[in-house]
């Protein structure tokens, strides 16, 4: 289980990031999808990360330093959080500079291991998320996976969540509102930490 978190600090560019750690799991997805939201929750800290209901609160590329701790034995990791994908609201040279500074990152920045695809489970087929997807597996690396995080599944009813978990079996459901497939997904995590050390 995660037992401990702290921010570690911020970057603009791959180039003025911290020291690549063994393991590191990055959460991307479109802008408000509940990325700083799942890091606070996963971390059981309030304020760890930035969350807010305006879309593109977070700008840079933030690292978290993550304790857990598994019979007995304590492992540190990395959670990084990524400014939204598909945030307009600034200009255009802002937007191409930054995306171009995001791809170097995802592309050179090989001790990520888990790319967490945050998904809004009311709005699973956008065209923003199929980009995002067909993006990163065209990036990916062997020693490197995709999980499916469909976030907000308070917004959907029974039925609406086991369709939506037949269509992605492989994927994690859910909710930081409700405290919602939390477990399962820090399981996963860990026990990619654990394979990788
Ligand atoms: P950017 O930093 O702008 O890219 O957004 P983000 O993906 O980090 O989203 P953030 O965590 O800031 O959350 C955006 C909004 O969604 C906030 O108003 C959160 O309170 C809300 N939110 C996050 N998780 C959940 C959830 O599980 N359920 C519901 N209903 N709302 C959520
Ligand atoms: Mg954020």
């Amino acid at each position: 289980m995660i037992i401990n978190a702290r921010f570690l600090s911020s970057a603009s560019h791959i180039s003025n990031s911290v020291p690549a750690y063994g393991f590191e799991a990055v959460f991307l997805g479109r802008s408000n999808v509940g990325k700083s939201s799942l890091i606070n929750a996963l971390c059981k800290q309030k304020n760890l990360a930035k969350s807010s209901s305006t879309p593109g609160k977070t700008r840079l590329i933030n690292f978290f330093e993550v304790c857990a701790k598994q019979e007995e034995i304590k492992q540190n990791f990395i959670f990084i959080d990524l400014p939204g994908f598909g945030y307009a609201k600034v200009s255009k040279s802002l937007r191409e500079e930054w995306d171009k500074s995001l791809d170097e990152f995802l592309k050179l920045r090989i001790s990520i291991k888990l790319f967490l695809h945050l998904i809004d489970a009311r709005h699973t087929e956008l065209e923003l998320d199929k980009q995002i997807d067909e993006y990163l597996q065209s990036l990916l690396k062997p020693e490197q996976q995709i999980i499916k995080v469909f976030t907000k599944s308070d917004k959907l009813n029974k039925a609406e969540m086991a369709r939506l978990k037949n269509k992605y079996p492989n994927s994690i459901l859910i909710s930081n509102l409700k405290k919602e497939g939390l477990d399962a997904l820090e399981k996963l995590i860990i026990s990619n930490l654990w394979t990788f050390s």
